[in-house]
């Protein structure tokens, strides 16, 4: 097990450490690992023209640091606790031991189709335990995992197996989520038409609604495991061979597959994990994200599941069969430690406080987590005062998909908190605040653009296909450093407060949109000519979407409805989470004269405030005026 901080003055000792020599810190804690061959070096990078290896030379294989290294301590104890949708719905258990002969039967399963080290499987699935059955079991043969966000459309799931070539996709007959049924193989099988790299489809069947098959391609998930041996040798893999690629928006239209590889991301969402949630052996861990997102990779199946911990996973939602769902989980799981999305307690904090009135959960309940967007005060107290009593401290977890596991956060009980800050970095995080010219900004008070100055074992090697892109989005704003994308601020203690995304990416209920995508599914619509897309504060969601288009016509009254039709195309396209919450027809988008679309004065405007800055440099100032109007129009 990784070694754990348990006082102030030990992060301030380890924090020094990890600064003074980062490579001899890391090693330190990558020693508590499981190495087939140690390393030959520690790390070499290069932030100039862009290049990260850590542990190189080592080789391992991060399932044998799950199930080998902690067989004879663990074997009996409880892996994962699966909650399904329906409470009626008995929970299941699943120790280690069983869930290491599923991972081996699945391995098996994968190389009888073929699937061979560094070849990719592509995974489009409900919450449920064959997801991180087929995660761990891609990482036992060295398989590369792409796990897809089962909220996509067909569209965006055939774009990204595309991408990657995809050789096999494991999906599910459908999903619950509260009432409903997801009809997952509907979507598969749509996108399947333009998927050609795929060569089976291994489907589980969770829901038995009746759904189409394709006798060439598809098989039942348990009939092949009902034939596969319950050994699989675990492939030996260098610590940069790559473990798993995630998709995310960017500020361009393409999504762009971020690359994670085995040995740093190992180490990192490990430490990471024990440290800031100050997990013990025994405790029960519970994040309530999807395993589609980077959070569910990181700490519900890799940070956990390294670390032996209990981990519990989550079908449902949280309001389903009632707003009291997740306090009802902890209070039967006796949970530990919650790691939850601002968006998610806002939400709850929406359904009144009738929910929260009567419960304690602090008996287990130690820790409170939140991630994936700012969180402000108002909902921060309420996580506060009514799920934790006082008395459970709140660790506001930044991070991103490229960095792997969480950057800048509190260490549970270790470090003191603030509403509304990630507070400070963890140990070998190396923040730069700088201003938009890239000039360095020192000391305390300041505000600027976040960057990272040195490299952490888990962050992003490349973007999948397109090692440019990579280069392009992180390294090519200022040099020599790693750019976030956010802005932040850095108060008179030190503390760290995000203050949200300064590039094109929008961050709806913390799912990451990139604008450019959106709008070009709008443009998509035959009666569109142009679109930008923009943000605007929003008091559940954090951040909605905010969509001006300007239309070639629009036939007499009928706006709502193309309104509508613009709003289901975007749905398709990508999915129902980049829907546009506004819908504003212009006659044209404020340009500078180079053409640039002055989204500064549309981010303004949408957010209803009246200063607009400098539009002196637009080459048609007058539009400004149409829009600030027809905005009025539209919100009253
Ligand atoms: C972006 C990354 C990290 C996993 C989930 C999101 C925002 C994330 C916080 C936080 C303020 C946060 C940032 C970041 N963000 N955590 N604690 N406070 N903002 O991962 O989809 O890659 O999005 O989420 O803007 O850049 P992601």
């Amino acid at each position: 097990m990784v070694p754990k901080i348990t006082t102030l003055s030990g992060y301030i000792h380890e924090y020094q450490k990890s600064i003074a020599n980062p490579t001899g810190f890391w090693a330190n804690i990558a020693e508590t690992f499981y190495w087939r061959k140690k390393w030959d070096t520690i790390l070499e990078w290069d932030f100039q023209n862009p290049r990260i290896e850590w542990f190189k030379g080592g080789q391992l294989n991060i399932t044998e640091n799950i199930f080998e290294r902690n067989q004879f301590l663990l074997g009996d104890q409880t892996a994962i606790i699966w909650e399904p949708n329906d409470p009626k719905e008995e929970a299941r258990k699943i120790s280690y031991n069983e869930l290491f002969t599923e991972v081996q039967k699945f391995a098996n399963v994968l190389r009888s189709h073929g699937v061979r080290k560094g070849d990719r499987v592509a995974m489009y699935m409900p919450m449920i335990p064959e997801l991180t059955i087929a995660m761990l079991a891609c990482a036992r043969i060295g398989a590369i995992h792409s796990v897809v966000f089962a909220g996509f459309s067909a569209n965006a799931l055939a774009e990204r197996i595309i991408d990657a070539e995809a050789k096999v996709l494991v999906t599910a007959d459908g999903g619950f989520r509260g009432q409903k049924i997801i009809h997952l193989k509907d979507v598969v099988d749509e996108a399947m038409v333009d998927c050609p790299s795929i060569v089976s489809s291994i489907v589980v069947k969770r829901t038995g609604h009746n759904i189409g098959w394709n006798p060439k391609r598809d098989y039942w998930w348990h009939d092949e495991m009902a034939q596969a041996d319950a050994v699989a040798s675990a492939e030996i893999m260098d610590a940069e061979d790559p473990l798993y690629i995630l998709y995310t928006s960017g500020s361009t239209g393409r999504p762009k597959g971020v690359l994670h590889t085995t040995g740093g991301y190992m180490v990192y969402t490990a430490y990471t994990f024990r440290n800031v949630f100050q997990y013990s052996s025994g405790d029960v861990f519970f994040c309530a994200a999807d395993i589609g997102w980077v959070t569910g990779h990181s700490y519900i199946v890799y940070g956990p599941l390294l670390e032996g911990a209990t981990s519990v996973m989550f079908e449902g939602i949280p309001t389903y069969p009632d707003a009291g769902r997740y306090w009802d989980i902890i209070k039967k799981h006796k949970v530990n430690q919650f790691y939850t999305s601002p968006t998610a307690i806002r939400s709850l904090i929406a359904q009144g406080q009738g929910w929260v009135q009567d419960i304690d959960l602090t008996d287990t309940l130690r820790v409170l987590g939140t991630v994936g967007e700012p969180i402000n005060e108002e909902a921060w107290h309420w996580y506060h005062d009514h799920i934790g009593n006082n008395k459970c401290p709140i660790v506001d977890t930044w991070w991103q998909t490229e960095t792997g596991g969480i950057m800048i956060s509190a260490i549970a009980g270790v470090i003191p908190t603030k509403p509304a800050f990630a507070s400070l970095p963890l140990p070998g995080i190396q923040p730069q605040i700088v201003d938009p010219e890239g000039k360095k900004l020192c000391g305390k008070g300041v505000e600027g653009n976040l960057c990272i100055k040195f490299p952490w074992p888990g962050m992003a090697r490349s973007h999948w296909g397109d090692h440019e892109r990579y280069v392009e989005s992180y390294f090519s704003q200022y040099k020599g450093l790693y750019f976030t994308g956010d802005g932040v601020k850095r108060d008179e203690d030190g503390y760290y407060r995000i203050l949200g995304r300064m590039d094109d990416v929008i961050n709806v209920s913390g799912h990451r949109l990139g604008t450019a995508e959106i709008e070009n599914a709008i443009n998509e619509h035959p009666l569109v000519s142009e679109s930008a897309v923009v943000g605007f504060p929003h008091d559940i969601k954090g951040q909605g979407i905010y969509a001006y288009v300007v239309c070639t016509d629009i036939p007499e009254n009928s706006e709502e409805e193309l309104k509508n039709s613009i709003k289901k195309g975007v749905s398709k396209m990508i999915s129902p989470i980049a829907r546009p919450d506004q819908i504003l027809f212009v006659s044209g988008l404020p340009k500078t004269r180079s053409g640039k679309i002055m989204r500064r004065i549309l981010k303004k405007i949408a957010a209803g405030s009246e200063e607009y800055g400098d539009i002196s440099t637009l080459t048609n100032p007058e539009i400004v005026e149409e829009i600030v109007d027809k905005n009025i129009n539209l919100n009253h």
